[in-house]
């Protein structure tokens, strides 16, 4: 019998989509999880079934919308006597249009969410894991975070701020035994369209041909026990992340544009 403890890892966003995947992931490689979103009775029932592959799962109720959240968040998992092992921070939401039209508290709550919380939960649960001499840090970018999305700005550059953040961790804690991994997924068939109010996009209309959140998370776990830096999802992904980040302006702008248009 191999009376090893098991590592810890927390999600966020782990009530459905790709967090609730990366939760499943997770429990079928021998992690316990901490799961936290606002989604509390979709995180018990994923509980029940990550039981059922031998993982301990708690389940944490925070809007991490709220100013603090971040710091409420990991106190009560101080408070629980939990070590974190592993750090997934996979909530995000975005919101499509023009920028002018956007409610701005819409614009607000993806801010607070996709950069905010995220960094300040990254600060607080880093200097144990340095303190340690191990662990693992997924940051859950997009392919959004290698170019500019007009009707969907804001969170296309949240995305390239995580993006940003999880590249310069990496390299300055490359000598601490702790990794960061900034996972981009491509268009992946979860709610995340039908939150954004992106549903009619012409991107979402090929919803059929969007990879699942099991295999993103496949991708993203293999990646980070890898250590590898970035991970961007499927072949296509990565010539749509390469052309993001160097394919000039005047073409990657009007594109976008048109993906994103109804
Ligand atoms: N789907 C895609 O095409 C795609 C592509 C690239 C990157 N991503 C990124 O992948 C991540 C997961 O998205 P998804 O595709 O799985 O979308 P999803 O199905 O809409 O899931 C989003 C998750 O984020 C959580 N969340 C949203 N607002 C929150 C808040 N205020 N407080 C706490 N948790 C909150 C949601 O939980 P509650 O609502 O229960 O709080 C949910 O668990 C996001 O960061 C997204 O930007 C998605």
């Amino acid at each position: 019998m191999n009376d090893a403890p098991r590592p810890l890892a927390l999600v966020t966003g782990a009530s459905g989509g790709i967090g609730a995947a990366l939760a499943r992931e997770l429990a079928l490689h021998g992690h316990d999880l901490v799961l936290a979103a606002r989604g509390v009775e979709e995180m018990r029932a994923l509980a029940v079934e990550l039981g059922e592959l031998g993982a301990t799962a708690t389940v944490i109720a925070a809007d991490l919308s709220k100013p603090g959240a971040a710091a409420a968040l990991a106190e009560d998992i101080a408070s629980r006597g939990l070590m974190l092992d592993v750090l997934v921070n996979n909530a995000g939401l975005g919101a499509a249009g023009r920028f002018d039209r956007i409610d701005p508290d819409r614009i607000a709550e993806i801010l607070q969410v996709n950069i905010v919380a995220l960094t300040e939960l990254t600060r607080l649960v880093l200097p144990g894991m340095v303190a340690r001499g191990h662990g693992r840090v997924m940051m859950v970018a997009s392919v959004a975070a290698f170019q500019p999305g007009p009707r969907m700005a804001a969170y296309f550059a949240s995305k390239a701020y995580v993006l940003s953040l999880g590249e310069a961790l990496a390299y300055e804690l490359r000598a601490t035994g702790v990794t960061v991994t900034t996972l981009c997924p491509g268009a992946t068939a979860t709610k995340f369209f039908e939150v954004a109010g992106a549903n009619h996009s012409v991107m979402a209309r090929r919803l059929r041909r969007m990879m699942g959140a099991d295999r993103v998370a496949r991708l993203g776990y293999r990646g980070m026990a890898a250590g590898r830096r970035i991970v961007v999802t499927g072949t296509m992904n990565r010539v749509l992340a390469l052309t993001g980040r160097y394919a000039p302006r005047r073409l990657t702008l009007p594109v976008t544009d048109l993906l994103m248009s109804d």
